[in-house]
């Protein structure tokens, strides 16, 4: 699911490498028609399942081939829960990868996630159907698969903290005052990754760490409070766990997502990948900072929305997938992004107890609740 994106491309790229391996018998996208047809010619999957983005497309026609069509949300499930695959890759960006995801687990499917949103969104609901159905979920974050492999093995009640490395972004050293004016191409032109429009966003803001530090509470179980981000632009470390002994392990390699995406995809083994070998003694040094959480306010507001639980992470991600949208079509400044953020989360009651229909409406009133915020912003500007 997600085919076309980066995310999805590159597990194609995966999959090529090793086509014994592997048979694809779904593939899911939006906008990239082209690319879509081109990757049906190729694998000849079962079903095929396009959003929106794809409507008025002059090839749709071409869609003929001996495969079963399915559309938008509902088509997505569907795929998500198509008989006989044994693993979903979910690719998709931003929250509407939660009900997929739940229905590739209550299918029985392995699930290698790289949408995040789906984790800080319905955390606790995914992990008990990950329970419930003894599934896989394996992650396609490169900071988890990291923290994944640091801990295969190890005795839970031994490790300390968590800690996520961050490259900081193409930000990272700019000031609150410099960061009034910058715009969406500076933002989307990372230094170290080369990613989708939306996490290249989220990446500068620091909110990328802040949803990872929420995907890895779900993921391994440690409360946030142990959960530590480190600033490290050379993206070599990819996350690192600190033990009671005050050991610390960490996993290093070249930045590419390849390799997490492999991983998870051959778990438990190890195979040759498309990864470029990681040169220490070309690189150098590497170097760690603290995070500038006073100019950099998104990474507290995901503590927040953690500690606030119940229905308030599925608030904050809502929020900031509206003012990630609105900073891009330039509606909006940088700075405007965690002040909607902030704002939608004060009109929610922190805790409660969720359910999937819970997290939805909460998911679409926040969504609401941010567009009010960011028409009164732009309002206020207008004024000025
Ligand atoms: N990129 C990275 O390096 C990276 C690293 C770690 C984690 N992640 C996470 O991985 C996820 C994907 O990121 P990305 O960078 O790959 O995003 P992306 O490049 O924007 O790709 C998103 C994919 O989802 C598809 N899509 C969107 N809405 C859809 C819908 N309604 N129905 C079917 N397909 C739909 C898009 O289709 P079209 O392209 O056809 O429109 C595209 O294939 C995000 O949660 C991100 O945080 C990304």
């Amino acid at each position: 699911m997600g085919s076309t994106g980066s995310i999805g491309t590159q597990t194609v790229e995966v999959i090529n490498k090793h086509p014994k391996l592997f048979q694809v018998v779904g593939l899911a996208a939006n906008s990239r028609f082209d690319l879509l047809l081109q990757q049906i010619k190729k694998f000849q999957p079962k079903m095929v399942c396009i959003g929106q983005g794809a409507s008025g497309h002059p090839a749709i026609d071409e869609l003929k081939a001996p495969f079963k069509l399915v559309r938008g949300p509902r088509g997505l499930k569907q795929l998500a829960s198509l008989a006989g695959a044994d693993m979903v890759v979910n690719a998709l960006v931003g929250s509407a990868g939660l009900d997929p995801t739940l229905a590739a687990i209550n299918a029985g499917h392995d699930v290698a996630l790289a949408n995040k949103e789906t984790l800080v969104a319905g955390g606790q609901l995914v992990m008990r159907a990950v329970k419930r159905k003894k599934v896989r979920l394996l992650p396609i974050d490169s900071e988890h698969a990291a923290l994944h492999q640091c801990l295969e093995g190890r005795d839970p009640s031994t490790v300390k903290n968590l800690i996520l490395t961050a490259s900081g972004g193409p930000f990272r050293s700019h000031s609150a005052k410099q960061l009034h004016s910058v715009q969406a191409q500076h933002a989307l032109n990372h230094p170290t990754w080369s990613m989708g429009r939306k996490v290249s966003i989220d990446s500068a803001t620091l909110m990328n760490k802040g949803l990872e530090m929420i995907e890895a509470h779900y993921l391994f179980g440690i409360p946030p409070e142990r959960i530590k981000v480190v600033i490290h632009p050379e993206s070599i470390i990819h996350s690192m766990v600190e033990f009671n002994d005050g050991s610390i392990i960490a996993q290093l390699s070249t930045p590419d997502m390849r390799l997490p995406i492999q991983y998870a995809l051959t778990y438990p083994s190890r195979l040759p990948s498309l990864v470029k070998d990681c040169r220490l003694d070309e690189l150098g040094q590497l170097t760690f900072h603290k995070p500038d959480k006073m100019t950099f306010r998104c990474l507290d507001l995901a503590y927040r929305a953690i500690e606030s639980n119940g229905i308030m992470p599925a608030v904050m991600n809502a929020a900031n997938e509206i003012a990630v949208e609105s900073f891009l079509n330039g509606r909006i400044g940088f700075l405007d992004i965690p002040a909607v953020i902030q704002k939608t989360m004060g009109k929610f009651a922190a805790g409660g107890k969720i359910s999937l229909d819970k997290i939805l409406a909460a998911d679409s009133r926040a969504r609401d609740t941010a567009r009010e915020i960011i028409n009164a912003i732009i309002k206020m500007k207008d004024r000025r």
